[in-house]
C-alpha cells in the first residue's frame, strides 16, 4: 500500500513579530530533515502574512511575500508538492475585507512555490484563481484547495472585517472538479472555519460548502483562522482546523500531519518540531 503524508501548517502570519518567521524556518527545516519529499504534500491554510501591523502601505505586506516565500522555497526546490489557499490576512490589509491589489500580490508571490497549478496574478485579481485541484497519482487521492476570502471582493465595507465566503461561482467549479472523480478519495483545505459563528470572522456560505464537501464525498477538510485544534463530523467529512502552527500548544511546537492511503483510509497526528 502507497501513503503520503500531508504536513498541514497554517497561520503563520509572517511580518506580525520575528518570532514567526523563526518559527516557520524551524519547521521547514524540520520537513526537510524528517520527510521524503516524494512521499509528502504541504498543505498551508492560510494567513501565510500578516498584511501589516502598524504599516498599511503595499511595500510593507509585498515584503512579507517576500519572506513568507523566501522561507518556505527551499522546500519547493526539494521537491515536496506544496499547496497553499489564501486567508484574510493574505488578500486584506491587517486581514480585514478582501483588495484586489493584495489578491494580486499573493498570487504573483505565492505562485512560486505551486509551479504545477495554474494560479496568476490576473485569476487571483478577479477571484477565479480556485478551487486548485491537485491529483496524486501515486495514492490516487484528489487534493482541493478553495479560496473562502473570493466572496468578500467587491463587498469592501467596514463591517465584512475577517468574515469568508466562498462564493456560488467557485463552489460550482469546485463541485465539478470533485465530480469528475466520484471513486477517487478527496480531501480539500480552505481558511475559514464553518463551525466559527462569530459574526466578524464567519463563513458567510458555510452550510452551503459543507453540504458541497459531504455530496461530493470529501473525506477530511483542513482549516485554520481560529488558531485552535479542534474536529468536527458532518454527513461524513471530518474538518480538521489547526491551531497557528507558529505558536506554541500547551508548551511544545506542533503541527498536524495527515496520512491518506491508496486504499482510501486516512488517519491523523500532531507532531511535534523543535
Ligand atoms: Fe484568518
Amino acid at each position: 500500500m502507497q501513503k503520503e503524508v500531508i504536513v498541514h501548517i497554517t497561520d503563520t502570519h509572517i511580518g506580525k513579530n520575528l518570532d514567526f518567521s523563526e518559527r516557520l524556518e524551524a519547521l521547514v527545516e524540520h520537513v526537510g530533515q524528517h520527510y521524503n519529499p516524494r512521499e509528502t504534500t504541504i498543505f498551508h491554510t492560510g494567513d501565510c502574512t500578516e498584511g501589516g501591523v502598524f504599516d498599511f502601505r503595499l511595500s510593507h505586506h509585498e515584503r512579507e511575500f517576500e519572506d513568507f516565500v523566501r522561507i518556505m522555497d527551499p522546500l519547493e526546490k526539494e521537491g515536496f508538492t506544496i499547496i497553499v489557499a489564501p486567508g484574510n490576512h493574505d488578500v486584506g490589509r491587517q486581514g480585514i475585507t478582501a483588495d484586489r491589489e493584495l489578491r494580486a500580490m499573493y498570487g504573483h508571490h505565492v505562485r512560486a512555490l505551486m509551479p504545477w497549478s495554474t494560479l496568476t496574478e490576473e485569476s487571483m485579481r478577479d477571484g477565479t484563481a480556485y478551487p486548485l485541484f491537485y491529483f496524486n497519482g501515486r495514492v490516487n487521492w484528489c487534493l482541493q484547495a478553495l479560496d473562502s476570502t473570493v466572496g468578500q471582493l467587491g463587498r469592501d465595507g467596514p463591517f465584512d472585517l475577517a468574515r469568508g465566503n466562498v462564493g456560488l461561482e467557485q463552489r460550482r467549479r469546485a463541485r465539478a472538479q470533485l465530480m469528475r472523480f466520484p471513486d477517487m478519495p478527496k480531501a480539500t483545505g480552505f481558511h475559514h472555519d464553518p463551525w466559527y459563528l462569530k459574526w466578524t470572522n464567519r463563513l458567510t456560505d458555510a452550510a452551503d460548502v459543507k453540504d458541497l464537501l459531504a455530496d461530493c464525498g470529501v473525506k477530511f477538510n483542513l482549516g485554520g483562522h481560529r488558531h485552535l485544534n479542534d474536529r468536527h463530523e458532518y454527513r461524513g467529512v471530518t474538518h480538521l482546523k489547526s491551531h497557528r502552527t507558529v505558536d506554541p500548544l500547551d508548551g511544545e511546537y506542533v503541527f498536524q500531519e495527515v496520512t491518506i492511503c491508496s486504499d482510501g483510509t486516512w488517519y491523523d497526528f500532531l507532531k511535534k518540531y523543535r
